[in-house]
């Protein structure tokens, strides 16, 4: 006799439809097709599912495909019976374990069957395995993760080789450059040290001869009036008055002139570190106060000047080479006010560092110009007034002190040259040598002085 509900369902089929061959290809379908009711228990299993498993049907019939159940985690049960109690297909992958042990990947799609009245009355699962699939998709995952890996570290190893390259060329390009300034100081330092003590003696012998000339001519107007009036034309007509007078003014002009090729060449030479000095122990306020003296005179018509000084642990350094730096930038900060500028000099100690700030409320710097300005000759001033070694030897200085420039400028508003030196350098100062010249108001205490090596900056 057969079962009602069979009967209902061939019923409602079409009747060319032969319910046998549908039951077998259920049955020897090459999917796994599974049948449960609507509290989950298997009410029928096909042959794929006995392979697929390991139990059997009767094993299989009466329980709940928990059974399979793998490793948790990795199916969203919950979306899953969601989806199908709210009357809907859900697709998605098991991770399950057949009888033996043996976990295998299946990728399911559930349905529920209802019935007229749209009542869940079974699940049907149809599950395919993925095992193979699964892992070829993770050789696949990995190998393009593994792929990415590699794009990205050879394309960090390509950043770093150019900029490598760049480092080099710009430590070749400065090597090359103090070279030169080294050379050049060279030659320019013995001829205009002559030229600078010659026009020293013809100030004298011109003021001697000014002297005797005006004896002669004094003596001649008492004695010999006839002869110093006969005199007088010619004195007029070479100009005599006028050329001892600009005889002074030349004189003094070329020494000036004189002092300028020497202050260039001192800096040419502290740029290419020849000159030696020794490594102390210093108080970098020290060094702020003398630095200001120094430039005090330079200052004082064009900026008020604040001092915010905080108690500084003495620091091992170079302290002409330090005061060298905060005279260079305190002189570009008066040079960028052109009048009632403020000047701030502040000092701190933060993370084991000194920190000492030059403010200015002058002109800024460019943008295209605030990678440049540590360039050895970059300059924006007019001739005669900056040849551009200044900040290229603030940063050679602070870089052998360990340390670091940082620079906040805004155009039209102003300039804040932050220094940051460490109290425990270590590398480039313990490799560098200590150089500098001796007219540094600043105490310091004498220490061994370290042979240190040519350096120059990368920019
Ligand atoms: N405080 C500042 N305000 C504005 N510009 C500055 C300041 N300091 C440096 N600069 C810029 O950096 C350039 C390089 O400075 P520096 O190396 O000292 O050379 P120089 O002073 O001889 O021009 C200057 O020409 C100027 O353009
Ligand atoms: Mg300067």
């Amino acid at each position: 006799m057969m079962d009602k509900k069979l009967q209902n369902i061939l019923d409602a089929l079409d009747s060319r439809v032969d319910p046998v061959l549908l039951l077998k290809a259920v049955e020897q379908n090459s999917a796994t097709i599974v049948i449960t009711d609507s509290a989950g228990i298997i009410t029928y299993v096909n042959a794929k599912f006995s392979e697929m498993t390991g139990y059997t049907k009767s094993e299989a019939l009466g329980q709940n495909p928990r059974i399979l159940k793998g490793d948790d985690g990795l199916t969203d049960y919950k979306e899953m019976w969601d989806t199908l109690l709210a009357g809907q297909r859900w697709r998605g992958d098991f991770h399950n374990k057949r009888k033996n042990g043996e976990f295998f990947w299946e990728r399911a799609a559930i349905s529920p069957i209802l019935d007229q009245d749209g009542k869940i009355t079974h699940f049907l699962a149809i599950k395919e395995d993925i095992t193979e699939r699964k892992k070829i998709e993770d050789a696949l995952e990995r190998s393009v993760a593994e792929s990415v890996q590699m794009a990205t570290t050879m394309e960090f190893l390509n950043a770093e080789l150019k900029a490598t390259q760049s480092q080099m060329l710009q430590r070749e390009k400065m090597a090359s450059i103090g070279q030169l300034a080294a050379g050049v100081a060279h030659e320019i330092n013995n001829p205009i040290g002559f030229v600078a003590s010659n026009l020293r003696s013809l100030d004298k012998y011109i003021k001697k001869l000014t002297g005797y000339l005006e004896l002669s001519e004094s003596k001649l107007k008492e004695q010999a009036p006839d002869l110093w009036q006969e005199l007088k034309p010619e004195r007029k007509k070479l100009k005599i008055d006028f050329l001892l007078e600009d005889c002074d003014d030349l004189v003094a002009e070329s020494l000036d002139g004189a002092e300028r090729v020497r202050k260039i060449v001192q800096n040419l030479k502290t740029f290419s570190r020849v000159d030696q000095a020794e490594e102390q122990l210093a108080d970098l306020n020290e060094c702020l106060e003398s630095t200001i003296a120094i430039v005090w005179n330079e200052i004082k018509d064009k900026a008020q000047l604040e001092k915010n000084f905080a108690e500084l642990p003495d620091f091992h350094c170079n302290p002409q080479e330090l005061t060298q730096v905060f005279t260079n930038i305190l002189i570009n900060a008066v040079q960028a006010i052109e009048k009632d500028g403020l000047i701030k000099v502040r000092s701190w100690l933060e993370d084991d560092s000194i920190m000492i700030s030059i403010q200015d409320n002058g002109s800024g710097i460019a943008e295209e110009h605030r990678e440049k300005i540590f360039e050895p000759f970059f300059t924006t001033k007019p001739v005669g007034e900056g040849i551009g070694l200044g900040m290229s030897i603030c940063y050679e200085i602070v870089k052998k002190h360990g340390g670091e420039i940082l620079i906040a400028s805004e155009l039209g508003r102003g300039t804040t040259f932050t220094i940051r030196l460490p109290l425990e350098s270590k590398g480039e100062r313990d490799e560098t040598t200590d150089q500098g010249d001796d007219d540094s108001g600043c105490n310091g205490h004498a220490d061994n002085g370290r042979q240190r090596g040519v350096f120059f900056p990368e920019i």
